[in-house]
Formats: structure tokens, C-alpha cells, sequence
């Protein structure tokens, strides 16, 4: 009787201590780390109010370091005083597009639409101990996973076929070129999938990874080409910027300018983006540029996300696509609550081996909230980013979290070991499995037809194509 208690998991009680570990979830998974971030860019000091309606807008991404009257944020930044949020909005216009086409052109078959089908003849694409890029917190197998069901899944849309995965198809396209994932620990955990899809063709002694930074570059001498990770979780500047010791209570963004970040990314070709789960711990303190007293503003977290999108679009909006191509990945789902999948129930992912196969389950791990805002952000710049929408297919992959089966950077406490549900990682997600079909589906806007089926390629991808991204 006694046992049963101490495993029962009352909501009320662990509410907090899940809370808790959902923020001890992100601290990072090495101790390297090295200082960088020099801004380069100069540009007119002005700040520019509007008023409209009864909004004041700010123009975005204005001050740089040189004329930066609080300095740059890092994680000893604090707030002098706090005030009310004064309501104070992104101005940033979407330019009309010069180039005609939305670039989500796999339109005519919806690839984010489908099933998971098992394929143990397919999958994995890669093996879990081939790859030494693997992280500890991701190499599930590594930790004691015994059940190997995650790694066998394959994505079918409902109308076509994805193309397959072709190692050499991919190099070929990053020949020559800068390939960066900017975001949060979901996003790093896609680049750790795509370095490991990409690097067992490369010899070992032509292949590089340099020491765990704010970025962090994979690189592969024969295609002259470059894979890289920049720790960015909230797009704008934030005293969360530091990818090991960073703030996750606190948390301070300037939410009126990229430059900082923007100043490492600006040369990649091909750029991956996503931010979600940072925005989702409570409210969040605004150092806007033009403060000189560190005086803050507070808001919600979809408040903040709000504006910290409207100067990332403001930077989005002026790129040129024949150029450069931009990604932006949507919510990555947890699953923290099993009754929701299975009611009644009071678990979480934990022993969790297969998918969910009703279809289009949402759980509460994908705030709809947000996804509409950012969807009404992600259409204004349909031009110019293209859109991976992870959402709902991973919504359907309880089972592909790490749980407890990872390297946790904490010793572990008797009382956790002995209800493993308490410290399972259902945030992230293991590799091989989950993250590389979302870089499959980023391989389908990386080449210009898909296999079968009603789909076509309409001009959008051809002239991605013909850019030879
Ligand atoms: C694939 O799974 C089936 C059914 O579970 C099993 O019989 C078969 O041996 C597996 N094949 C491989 C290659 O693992
Ligand atoms: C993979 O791509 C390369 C280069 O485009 C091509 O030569 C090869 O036939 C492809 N392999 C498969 C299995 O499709
Ligand atoms: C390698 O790629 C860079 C662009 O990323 C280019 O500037 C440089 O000329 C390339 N070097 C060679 C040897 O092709
Ligand atoms: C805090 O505010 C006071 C005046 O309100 C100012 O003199 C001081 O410089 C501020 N401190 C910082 C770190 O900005
Ligand atoms: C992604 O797909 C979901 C439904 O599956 C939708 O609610 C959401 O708005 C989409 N997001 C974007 C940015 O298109």
C-alpha cells in the first residue's frame, strides 16, 4: 500500500518539481565553453517611434554594441527595477514579395500530413554508436533504452511519398556552403541528427568538430562545407545567450533586436531557426535598447515571443532568397502528461514504445496560442521562409524521448531513482529516431521533385533548385 502511494503521481504534488525539472532540462550538456559575439555591424543609431492606433511601435534592430546605451546582455545582467509591460509593439513591415512564389512549395502534397509506419527494413538511417557526434543526453540506446521500436518509424504522408534519404544528394547540395542551425536545445538536437546523417560518408581525417561554443562548427574538408549550431533559445538577445551556463529563471531578452546573433549567422547560406520552449516558463523581463537604466518591463512569455519574432521577421523580411535560405522549425511537443494520450492514467512518456495512432492528437505540449501567432508571423514572410511543421507528426511520438535514458548532469536522488517517472526527459527526443525525419523533410525542400504520388514541384522549388542549395 505503502509502494503504491509513493509511485501514484498526484498531479497537485508534482506539478511544481515537473516544472522544475522542465527548466533543470535545459542546462547544457557540456562544460566547454568559449566567449565570442563581437558585433560587427554599423548602422544608424536612430530610434524610430510610431504611434498607430494606440500602440507605440519600436523599429527593431537599430543599436549595435558601439551605441548600445546598456551594454550587451549576458547572464549577470540584472534589472535595476521592474515596471508594467507600456504595451510597446515590433514595427516591422513584410516587404512585398519581389520574388512571387510562397516557399512552402511542396503545397500540392501536404508532407506534414500522414502516419508513422513501422519500417524496420528502412530504419534507422544511421547507428546510434556509428556516430561520434552523438550526445549523451540523446544516445538513448547508450543509456539503457532495452526497447529499439523508436528507431524503426517512418513518416508516409497521406499523398505522396518522401523521397528518400540520399546521403551524397545532400552533400552535393551544401557543396561550398554554410548550413547553421540557430535555437534551443530541440534545435541542437537537429543538427545533431543531420551531422550524423552526413558524416559517415566523409573520411575521419577529413572531417572536423570544433569545441562545444556559442557555435559550434562541423565541418567537411572535401565539400568545403560546414554544418553549424548556434545557441540562440529566444532569437533575440537574451542573458540566456551563454549554451552552457545560461539563465533560465530571470530571464532578460532585449526584445528589440537580433544584431548580436544576427552578426554570427549573416553569412550562413541555408539557416534553420526555431524557438518555443524558452518562451514557456512564465513571465519574461524587456531590456528594450533604448533603456539606459536598466529598467525592465515584464511580460508573458507568448507577449515576449511575440516581439522577439517581430525582430527576427524584421531581419527575415530583407533577405534575399535567391541568396540565402531560411527554415523555421515549429513547436517540438512533450509529453508530460500521459492521461492525456491514455486517461486516467497519471504518467508521463516514460515506458512509452510506441506512437499515437489517433489521428490528428494534440496534446497540451503544443500551445495553440503560440502556434497561431507564430503562424500569422511565419505567413507575412512567406517569400522568404519556408516552414517546417513538425508539430503534429511529433505530437504523435510519445515514445521517442529519452525518458529516464540519458546522461543526467545531476547526481540523481534516491528518492528519483526510485520513481524513475519523476526525472524522465520527455522534452528531448532520442537519435536515431524522431529529429531525423524532420531532416528528411528539410531534404525535401533540398531537392526539387518528391518521388510519387500527386505531388508536384511548382516554381518555388525549381528555383531553389536552380541555386544548387
Ligand atoms: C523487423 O521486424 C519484424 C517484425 O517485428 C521481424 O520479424 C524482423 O526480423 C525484423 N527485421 C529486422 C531486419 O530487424
Ligand atoms: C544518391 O545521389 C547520388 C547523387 O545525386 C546519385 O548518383 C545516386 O544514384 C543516389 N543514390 C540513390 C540510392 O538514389
Ligand atoms: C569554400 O567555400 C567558401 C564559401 O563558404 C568560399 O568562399 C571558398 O572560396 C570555398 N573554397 C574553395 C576552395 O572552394
Ligand atoms: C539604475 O538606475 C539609476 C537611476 O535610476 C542609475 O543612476 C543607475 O546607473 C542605474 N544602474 C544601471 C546598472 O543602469
Ligand atoms: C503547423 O501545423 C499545425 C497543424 O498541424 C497548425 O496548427 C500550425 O498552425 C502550423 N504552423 C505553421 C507555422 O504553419
Amino acid at each position: 500500500m505503502q509502494q503504491s502511494q509513493r509511485w501514484k503521481w498526484s498531479k497537485k504534488k508534482t506539478q511544481f518539481p515537473a516544472l522544475v525539472f522542465v527548466l533543470f532540462l535545459f542546462i547544457a550538456f557540456s562544460n566547454l565553453h568559449r566567449e565570442r559575439s563581437i558585433l560587427k555591424i554599423q548602422e544608424s543609431p536612430d530610434l524610430v517611434l510610431h504611434r498607430q492606433d494606440s500602440f507605440t511601435f519600436v523599429k527593431p534592430n537599430l543599436f549595435t554594441l558601439q551605441n548600445h546605451a546598456p551594454g550587451v546582455l549576458n547572464r549577470f545582467s540584472t534589472c535595476n527595477s521592474t515596471r508594467e509591460y507600456s504595451g510597446q509593439k515590433i514595427l516591422w513591415t513584410a516587404r512585398t514579395p519581389e520574388y512571387g512564389h510562397r516557399r512552402e512549395s511542396l503545397e500540392r502534397c501536404d508532407v506534414f500530413s500522414g502516419k508513422w509506419v513501422f519500417d524496420n527494413a528502412s530504419y534507422p538511417l544511421y547507428k546510434e554508436s556509428d556516430c561520434p557526434y552523438m550526445s549523451d543526453q540523446l544516445a538513448c540506446h547508450k543509456h539503457g533504452r532495452p526497447d529499439l521500436g523508436y528507431q524503426y518509424w517512418r513518416w508516409q504522408p497521406h499523398n505522396c511519398n518522401l523521397k528518400r534519404w540520399n546521403v551524397t544528394e545532400m552533400w552535393e547540395k551544401l557543396r561550398g556552403k554554410r548550413l547553421m542551425f540557430v535555437g534551443d536545445s530541440l534545435n541542437r538536437g537537429q543538427w545533431i541528427s543531420m551531422v550524423c546523417l552526413l558524416q559517415s560518408v566523409i573520411p575521419a581525417d577529413k572531417r572536423s568538430m570544433s569545441p562545444n561554443a556559442d557555435l559550434t562548427i562541423f565541418q567537411a574538408e572535401e565539400y568545403n562545407a560546414t554544418v553549424e549550431f548556434l545557441w540562440a533559445p529566444l532569437l533575440v538577445e537574451s542573458n540566456s545567450d551563454d549554451p552552457v551556463n545560461h539563465r533560465t529563471s530571470d530571464r532578460i531578452i532585449r526584445p528589440d533586436s537580433v544584431l548580436k546573433h544576427a552578426s554570427v549567422w549573416e553569412d550562413a547560406d541555408i539557416l534553420i531557426f526555431n524557438s518555443y520552449l524558452w518562451w514557456r516558463q512564465g513571465p519574461v523581463k524587456l531590456l528594450w535598447s533604448a533603456e539606459a537604466n536598466s529598467v525592465c518591463e515584464e511580460v508573458d512569455g507568448l507577449g515576449a515571443m511575440e516581439l522577439a519574432m517581430g525582430a527576427w521577421a524584421d531581419w527575415a523580411s530583407k533577405i534575399n532568397p535567391l541568396k540565402k535560405r531560411v527554415f523555421f522549425v515549429t513547436t517540438s511537443p512533450t509529453h508530460l502528461w500521459s492521461r492525456e494520450w491514455k486517461p486516467e492514467s497519471e504518467g508521463n512518456c516514460y515506458g512509452e514504445k510506441s506512437p499515437i495512432d489517433s489521428e490528428g492528437y494534440w496534446g497540451s505540449g503544443s500551445d495553440l496560442p503560440t502556434m497561431n501567432m507564430v503562424e500569422k508571423v511565419l505567413n507575412k514572410l512567406s517569400s522568404k521562409v519556408s516552414v517546417i511543421n513538425i508539430t503534429q507528426l511529433s505530437e504523435y511520438r510519445k515514445d521517442g524521448h529519452p525518458s529516464i535514458y540519458r546522461k543526467f548532469w545531476e547526481p540523481l536522488r534516491p528518492e528519483q531513482l526510485s520513481n524513475p517517472m519523476s526525472y524522465s526527459d520527455c522534452i528531448h527526443w532520442c537519435l536515431p529516431g524522431v529529429p531525423d525525419v524532420w531532416n528528411e523533410l528539410l531534404f525535401q525542400f533540398f531537392s526539387c521533385a518528391l518521388r510519387t504520388g500527386p505531388a508536384t514541384v511548382n516554381a518555388g522549388v525549381t528555383q531553389f533548385d536552380s541555386l544548387k542549395i
